[in-house]
């Protein structure tokens, strides 16, 4: 798409909340690392219609800690495109290994995660069973497990 742009949300911007809870329902979670976090949202013509979260972990390695794009324009390949530059702001900043978690039950998120160069590398059991008020299911499946993924940045 040649008219999308990212860019850091700005102090004070609003959040785009809507699409942070498509990834992550828990709004206390959320609040949890965002003020560690940097926010980048996708626009097409000065509307929001993606984002992801960058967190530092340590020196070397930063986590997605949340990616979303807006359901109308899913499969378009701006997940794709807003992982790529995650890789690269991630790159830019000097760390050298990005870390990504998501559901047992996210097939789609581990298909596209690992098609892009991450490996599984652990599992947090019972992450969403112990974590969330309410059960998750995507898919037909409960989401119980976190499963995190890394990829070593060039
Ligand atoms: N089932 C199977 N494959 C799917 C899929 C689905 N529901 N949705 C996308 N894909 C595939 C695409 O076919 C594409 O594969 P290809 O490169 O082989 O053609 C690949 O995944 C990437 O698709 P893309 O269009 O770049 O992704 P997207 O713009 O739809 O964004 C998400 C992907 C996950 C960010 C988006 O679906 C989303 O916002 N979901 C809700 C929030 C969420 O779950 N965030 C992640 C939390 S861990």
């Amino acid at each position: 798409m040649n008219n999308l742009s990212i860019r850091p949300l700005k102090k004070g911007e609003n959040l785009p909340l809507a699409l942070l809870l498509s990834a992550d329902p828990s709004e206390v979670a959320i609040q949890l690392y965002l003020p560690d976090s940097t926010v980048f949202v996708a626009e097409i013509n000065n509307q929001v219609i993606g984002e992801y979260v960058l967190y530092r972990i340590n020196a070397q390695e930063v986590e997605i800690k949340n990616i979303a794009v807006d359901e109308v324009y899913q499969g378009k390949g701006i997940g794709k495109f807003l992982l790529n530059d995650a890789a690269r702001q991630a790159t830019n900043q000097g760390f050298s290994r990005l870390t990504i978690g998501t559901s047992n039950a996210s097939i789609a998120q581990l298909y596209l995660y690992q098609k892009h160069g991450f490996e599984i590398y652990s599992i947090k059991y019972n992450f969403f069973v112990d974590n969330y008020a309410e059960p998750i299911f995507e898919n037909g499946i409960q989401c119980k497990h976190m499963i995190m993924l890394s990829k070593t940045l060039n």
